[in-house]
């Protein structure tokens, strides 16, 4: 069994932040969110991985990952000249697969507690294709199956009138049938190849689907808020232990509670810190609050300030800010700090699609 992960697309509902990066890169819980589908391959024992890029986060990617030595398995890059739709994904790497089966992991989809059982299921129904499906409040921004009985009758792309509770999340598995479907559908509306078109193909032709259903939880990271919530989750499960690990230093005058990790070459200086919270490597806190669901990645500064329930990535400045900076999503080497010359007034550089909300 192989495995296919995307990491191309628009990412157009994180901008500005995916302006200049590849949101597959954005970290959560301090690590690249695309880890959580690499280690969820290699650990379910698959070696041989392809990931999809498009040309002009490509480059970025490949340097991040390399050639997979660090999770024991070989990475191939699969070139997807445009984001064309998840179908096209497929279809592009039809000469990568052959005749294998293989599981299609969508790289912002980040889900608790491994892929094996959706494989043992796959192979014990004996199917086709296997979705894997999620409870959810909004199916209508998902792929919605129609279940009857026990079986999928239809796979729509992100209905009006959704047929049912459950979206079809972003792990897919697939015997060579697939690649049937994604070369006889048709571009939709948007003008992309739709996974859920190949599905329901599948069902049309008598192809056998299966599913599961995930019972834990699973996050798209589509929007800045589910970055956060997908954030929250996931720091309160890697943070395993009530006891702080504690890496880098914290001074006597610090209080530390919950479930911290604190990295090689931070400081802790006169700072209150409540987990779950990650603090990255030579990252410093000074006479700062940080608040439970917060993961401050590497070189940042923190000074006279109060953060909870946040994302801040590398290089970021956050020095005397009187108001608490609560559920944000700061870009890399970003700086919110306070004017003390005069005249005081409010100054902003802030790049395209960037949103402040002031008190
Ligand atoms: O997350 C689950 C949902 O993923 C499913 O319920 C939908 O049926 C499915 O269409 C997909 O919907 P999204 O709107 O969330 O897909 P998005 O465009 O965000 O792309 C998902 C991933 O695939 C992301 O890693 C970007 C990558 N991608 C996307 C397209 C369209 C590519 O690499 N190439 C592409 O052409």
């Amino acid at each position: 069994m192989k495995a296919l992960i995307t990491s191309g697309g628009k990412g157009t509902r994180l901008r500005p932040i995916t302006h200049t990066s590849n949101k597959h890169l954005i970290p959560i819980a301090n690590k690249p969110m695309i880890h959580f589908a690499i280690e969820a391959v290699a650990e379910a024992g698959i070696k041989d991985v392809g990931i999809v890029y498009n040309p002009d986060t490509g480059d970025e990617i490949k340097k991040a990952l390399g050639n997979g030595g660090q999770w024991g398995i070989n990475i191939t890059y699969i070139l997807q000249e445009a984001p064309l739709g998840l179908a096209h994904v497929v279809k592009v790497a039809q000469d990568f697969i052959g005749n294998d089966s293989f599981v299609f992991y969508l790289g912002d989809n980040v889900v608790v507690g491994g892929i094996r059982r959706f494989i043992e299921d796959f192979s014990k129904q004996k199917s086709n294709c296997h979705l894997v499906l999620s409870k959810v409040k909004d199916p209508e921004r998902f792929g919605v199956p129609e279940i009857k009985g026990k079986k999928i009758v239809g796979v729509e792309e992100k209905p009006k009138k959704p047929k049912s509770q459950y979206a079809v999340t972003g792990i897919y598995l697939y015997d060579p049938s697939i690649f049937e479907a994604v070369n006889s559908i048709k571009p939709s509306q948007r003008g992309e190849l739709e996974i859920s078109d190949a599905h329901h193909y599948l069902i049309k032709k008598g192809y056998k689907l299966g599913y599961s259903e995930i019972t834990g939880w699973w996050k798209d990271t589509g929007k800045p808020e589910d970055l956060l919530e997908a954030n929250r989750l996931t720091l309160d499960r890697v943070i395993g232990d009530d006891e702080p690990v504690l890496r880098g230093k914290v001074d006597a005058d610090s209080d530390i509670a919950g479930k911290v990790i604190i990295e090689k070459g931070a400081q802790i200086i006169k700072s209150n810190i409540r987990g779950p919270v990650i603090i990255g490597e030579n990252t410093i806190i000074e006479n700062s609050y940080i608040g439970p669901f917060t993961s401050i990645y590497y070189d940042c500064y923190i000074k006279n300030s109060e953060v909870e329930y946040s994302i801040i990535l590398e290089k970021c400045k956050i020095v005397d800010v009187d108001v608490r900076i609560e559920r944000s999503l700061l870009g890399r080497e970003a700086e919110i700090v306070k004017c003390n010359s005069k005249p005081r007034t409010q100054k902003f550089i802030i790049g395209d699609q960037s949103i402040v909300e002031l008190v």
